[in-house]
């Protein structure tokens, strides 16, 4: 297949290095194969609307630091189950457009940059007959397939400046400090931040936790002259036999229900419990922004790369991943509603727990 024309999308939660993926596709591209891009706006709103911009040489210079995307943005959006605007009351199926539309723009190949729910639609539309490409980015880190999604490394280490500022304040109050932090249903950042960062308890959702375990655990520590702790709590954390807690029920428009107040609801428990004063900090969308890690940036670019090069190659419905220190592919049906949690053998669950962590187990 004679590649001249692809577009690019970036879908769901923004995060740190997304202009890094467009660059390194549009560059690599341009350079190496003499194609053409160009770059829907808003997600997969942009393809049901036929709304884009050129993606040319000059466009995709000077973005490589750049937090968020310039394409836009959008976790609401999904052409199988549309919604033109909040009013209206029942979704309509519209990804015959997005397929039009691809046709009408002449693209040989699609450029999907999301977590799962953007890697899910993507295979929807490979089987829908597009030429597809996953890269696989999210601060939650819980992409089926690969070892590690662009943008988590740059939220761990925000996340983990946040707790060591916090760690001064909860020494000098003796305190309980509860950090909130993002990662949907996986606790991949909790556990990495909270490891980083020395965190005492790390609660995520994979292991449902017991406050009076906890309880005794930040009491033990006191007594032993350690008079404050601080726990990375992920957001999607549940108590031993109870839910999540939630902000907002399902949303209409993505069936999802919005995560927020587990912090909270764990330093009221222990404050109730313990009588040591405990407070939360919720971190939300800090998380998502800033400017790329080194790392980041260089896993962005080497996925980017790796992505145009598939096209090129005609390997479609995958998505670049990383296994151990090479970037491969890995197929998007494998990906599509799988999100990856952290398994109850995890490595990184050993090391918390060989330094005295507890998992509020
Ligand atoms: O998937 C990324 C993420 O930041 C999750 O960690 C979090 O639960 C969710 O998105 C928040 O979504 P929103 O920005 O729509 O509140």
């Amino acid at each position: 297949m004679a590649v001249k024309k692809i577009g690019v999308i970036t879908a769901g939660g923004d995060c740190p290095g997304l202009n890094a993926v467009i660059r390194s596709v549009v560059k690599r591209g341009i350079v190496d194969y003499n194609i053409e891009a160009i770059g829907f706006l808003d997600g997969y709103r942009g393809l049901v609307e036929n709304k884009s911009i050129d993606l040319t040489y000059d466009r995709v210079s000077g973005i490589l630091n750049a937090g968020g995307t310039i394409l836009g943005s959008s976790n609401r959006d999904n052409p199988f189950n549309f919604y033109y605007d909040n009013k209206q009351e029942e979704p309509i199926d519209v990804s015959n457009l997005v397929v039009e539309n691809y046709e009408k723009n002449k693209l040989d190949a699609l450029v999907c940059i999301g977590g799962d729910g953007t890697l899910t639609m993507a295979h929807m539309f490979a089987k829908k007959g597009l030429n597809v490409i996953g890269v696989p980015k999210t601060i939650d880190n819980d992409v089926q397939g690969t070892d590690q999604t662009f943008g988590f490394d740059t939220a761990v280490y925000t996340a983990t400046s946040a707790i060591d500022q916090i760690r001064t304040t909860a020494a000098s109050h003796h305190r309980v400090l509860v950090v909130e932090l993002m990662g949907r249903t996986a606790g991949w950042l909790a556990l990495f931040s909270g490891i980083a960062s020395g965190s005492d308890v790390i609660l995520i959702p994979e292991i449902p936790f017991n406050i009076d375990s906890i309880c005794n655990f930040v009491t033990d520590r006191s007594t032993r002259g350690k008079r404050y702790s601080i726990i990375a709590c992920a957001e999607g954390a549940k108590p031993a036999g109870g839910d999540s807690i939630v902000i907002e029920n399902k949303d209409k428009r993505t069936g999802m229900v919005r995560l927020g107040g587990v912090g909270n609801y764990v330093a009221q428990e222990i404050e109730d419990k313990t009588e040591i004063s405990s407070r939360t900090t919720v971190l939300g969308h800090l998380q998502r922004g800033g400017s790329p890690t080194p790392s980041d940036r260089i896993l962005a670019s080497r996925y980017g790369s790796k992505a145009m090069e598939l096209v090129m190659d005609g390997v479609f419905d995958v998505t670049v991943c990383l296994k151990g220190n090479k970037i491969e592919n890995f197929p998007l049906d494998k990906v599509a509603n799988n999100p990856r949690l952290v398994s109850r053998d995890s490595e990184f669950l050993q090391i918390a727990r060989s330094v005295n962590v507890s998992l509020g187990e």
